[in-house]
This record gives structure tokens, sequence and C-alpha cells, in this order.
């Protein structure tokens, strides 16, 4: 294993970290900020764990001072947010003075801070009062989400040089719209695929306005998987994993590479009429260039085509949430267990899919942007130990491993410009609420207080013997 503190990182590597608005900034209903779907799906009871809400969180928005000192002081090199269109165009109706506001000052303190603003316009928090018109499904939200990234860059543009449409489209249209864990908690699989497309369209949109106005990197991030035959000598599990890397990567890879959909991914959608939700010039305007391209990974995903037998051993039932998309179907998609750890969320600990993610992309496609991992990361049931402190072993290994993970894949040729680790501190974590801390520093969500983990100090030791500069 490549020792990440030992490795010599290519000059300008970029070290961060990473959060969203809904997860950290509270004050839901503050200074103009009205219901995002997060705000109107936590209040559905049964919807979120313990029935946690956005509404507080972890305060962020009153201790963004504090927290970016915090940033600092552990040597991060850029912070990748993301802005509320619900605080910024509150309703969608005219912009929010007071929300953009909050995002300029956070700007100022980052630059003022020598850390380099990644912001990110959408990470799954619609307006409720557009998914009242149709959310995702309904075409026109893809030009609304253009309007607002225009709100966005007017306030910013001076500013901020990295710019991302989208975080996981995957999961806030086919998690959101069809398997009905995430806002909206739809489950209508034609819904589903049509905001897959319009995430696409508003993509396109946004690449093409931040263009013309003359950011300087624009780009998207995905989540992507390595989809792994539970037997790979069973046609029937092939055919799955085959499905699933199609529905879950290249349906998302393909449009924006290589302006098509894949043949397959059309021929398993069939039964929905996706194609008629193409028009005419979709695809180029969803293949604009982009200039990088965000990869989230945490686990792989060990698929099988066979319904689980009655009595399978824990290892092989389904996580309980999130399940999968509906297309493959809850029952036939078994998180991997090959006697490898797993985390907190039930996720295996495989930084080996890391490297093997990263370099497959680069060699399946050839004119593929420069990459980031802009997340990664683990939660774990971290205690306060006796000394105040949080003795996070299991978190700094496995952010070793897969420190030591993109290291090995840059010497296999992948390139990789930068890692943000998941998350800077612990938050609201969606469908499971406050009960699961990703963060490496720890939230007291009774009194705010933060505390730096071992594995946020495990993280400044090594970004601290990276040459200065991006
Ligand atoms: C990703 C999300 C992020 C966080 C991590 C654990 O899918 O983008 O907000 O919830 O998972």
């Amino acid at each position: 294993m490549i020792d990440p503190n030992e490795y010599r990182w290519p000059e300008g590597f970029l070290f961060g970290s990473a959060t969203a608005a809904a997860q950290i900034e509270g004050a839901a209903h503050e200074d103009g900020k009205e219901d995002s779907i997060w705000d109107a799906y936590a209040r559905v009871p049964g919807a979120v764990a313990g029935g946690d809400t956005p509404e507080v969180a972890v305060d962020h928005y009153h201790r963004m001072p504090e927290d970016v000192r915090l940033m600092q002081r552990l040597g991060l090199g850029s912070y990748r947010f993301s802005t509320s269109w619900a605080r910024v165009k509150p309703g969608d109706r005219e912009v929010n003075r007071k929300g953009l506001d909050f995002y300029s000052r956070l700007v100022d303190e980052l630059l003022d801070a020598g850390i380099l603003p990644w912001l990110t316009l959408y990470h799954w928090d619609l307006p409720q009062a557009v998914e009242e018109r149709g959310g995702w499904a309904n075409r026109d939200t893809a030009a609304r989400f253009r309007d607002y990234a225009a709100a966005v860059h007017d306030a910013l543009g001076d500013r901020v040089t990295h710019w991302t449409t989208f975080n996981e489209p995957l999961c806030s249209s086919l998690i959101g719209y069809a398997g009905g864990e995430h806002a909206p908690g739809r489950r209508e699989p034609r819904a589903a695929l049509a905001a897959l497309h319009h995430q696409h369209l508003a993509h396109g949109l946004a690449t093409d306005l931040l263009r013309e106005r003359g950011a300087e990197r624009i780009g998207i991030t995905l989540n992507l998987t390595n989809a792994v035959p539970n037997d790979p000598s069973d046609p029937v599990d092939l055919d799955a994993a085959r499905r699933l890397d199609a529905i879950w990567n290249r349906a998302f890879l393909e449009p924006l590479l290589l302006a098509a959909y894949p043949d397959d991914f059309l021929e398993d959608v069939r039964e929905h009429d996706f194609e008629s939700l193409l028009r005419p010039g979709d695809l180029d305007t969803i293949a604009a260039p982009i200039d990088f391209l965000g990869v989230n990974h945490y686990h792989d995903d060990n698929v099988s085509g066979h319904p689980l037998p009655p009595g399978t051993p824990p290892g092989l039932r389904p996580a309980p949430r999130p399940t999968s998309s509906p297309f493959v179907g809850s029952e036939h998609l078994t998180f991997p267990r090959r006697g490898l750890p797993v985390t907190a969320m039930d996720w295996e600990v495989n930084p080996d899919g890391m490297r093997t993610l990263l370099v497959r992309l680069g060699r399946e496609y050839p004119n593929l942007p420069p990459l980031y991992v802009t997340e990664n990361g683990s939660a774990y049931d971290d205690v306060v130990a006796e000394d105040g402190a949080v003795h996070d072993a299991e978190r700094v290994a496995y952010l070793r491993a897969h420190l030591s993970a993109v290291a090995e894949a840059i010497d296999e040729g992948a390139d990789v410009r930068g890692y943000f680790v998941w998350s800077l501190l612990d938050n609201f974590e969606w469908a499971w609420g406050y009960a699961k801390r990703f963060g490496i520093v720890r939230v007291d969500y009774e009194t705010q207080e933060r505390i730096p983990k071992d594995s946020a100090l495990e993280y400044a030791g090594i970004i601290g013997r990276v040459p200065a500069g991006t």
C-alpha cells in the first residue's frame, strides 16, 4: 500500500472536503428561504429516520466564519459546498438578496483563508414549489435551473472559478422519483427517467450559460460504481451487472461524453417509452464540453439477477436503505460482502474498487476530462473518549487506504487532480437523518460544538506534505 504521507502527489493536487447546503446549513426558513423538497419530505411521517429534519442541521448558516477557520486550520486547499436554490430563489420566484449574500460572504471568507471555493449548484434540494409544478419530471424545470444558475453566477461569478452543475443526478432522479427513498419520495419509473433526462438537459443549458459568461472551470459530479456480478460465471448475474452498469454509470457518462444514451440502456427502459422524452438537439446540448468530471465513490455494487433465496445470510441481503433503482429490482441487488469489513452504512470497505474505477474511466472514455474525486468517506458510530477526543481509527484507516488507492490509480495513468473527503462535518445524512456520522469533524447536535476527530488530524498531516499552489 502506498503511504499517502510519503507519496509525491502531483504538483497542484487539490485536497479538500465537501458538504451540501441541505445537510449543514439549517436556517431552513430564515432570511427568506422557503421549503426545498427535503424540508417537505422530512415532514412525511416515516420518511427520515428518527423524524429528523434539516431545519437546524449543524447551524452552518450562523457559524460559517468559524467553520471556515476550522478548514483553514486543517490546511484544506479547497472546499466543496452547494448553494440552495430554495434560498437563492425561494419558491423559484425573484432572487433573494439575503440568501445570495450568505454565499457571497462564504466565498469571501474562503478566499481570505486561501481556500478555493468549489461550488455545486444542485445537491438535491429543489424548491418545493417547483416540485409542485411537476419537479424534474417536468421539462420546464431545466430552463428554471438555468435561470437559477444565472442568478448565482450574477452574484458570485466575479470570484468563483470552479462550477459544478449537479451532484449525483442518479440519486436526485432515479432514487428520488422511482426508488422513493429520497425526496420527493415518488415511485414512478417514467417520472424518474424524465427526471434523469431533464437533469442532463439542465446541466447542458447551465454549462452553455456559464461558458458564455466566461466561467473558468465547469463540470459535473457523478456517483459511479463497479457493478460486480455476484457469480461471474452465471449469465443471469452477468446480465444483471450489465444492466446496473448501464443505468447507474453509462446512462450518465455517455450522454455527457459521447452525446448518446447507450443502446442497451435504451433497450432496458423501452417499456417506459424513454425515447419519447428526447427532442432534437437535446443530446448536443447535454454534451457541451466540460473541464472536469467529479467522481463520487464509496463502494462497489455486487449484483445478482436471481431473487435472493429465503434465509439468505445477512451478508447477502440488500441493505435496508437505500435499496436500488426499480429497474434492477432491490431483491436482486446485493450490497457487496466479499469478506471485507463494512462501515456503519453497511457499505463494504474496498479501496481497490476506487483504483479500478478511476483507471477504467480513462481507458473506456478517451475524451475523459481530468477527474476529481469529489466525495469519498465513511460513517462510523463514533464516541467521544474520556480525553474529549474522537479516536476514529476506522475512519483514519479508510481515509488512508482510499488516498492510497487514488495514488495507485494516478501511477497507473488516471488523470486525477484532487480529492475531497466526505464530509467536513457530521451532518443530516438524508433519509438516515443524524443517525450516520460521516464527518472528519464531530458535531455535538445539542451544543453545536465541533471537535476535529483523529481523521481530521490525519488528513491535515497528509495535506501538510503537499507542495503549495493549486
Ligand atoms: C452521497 C451524497 C452526499 C452524502 C454521501 C454519504 O451520495 O452526495 O450528500 O450523503 O453520499
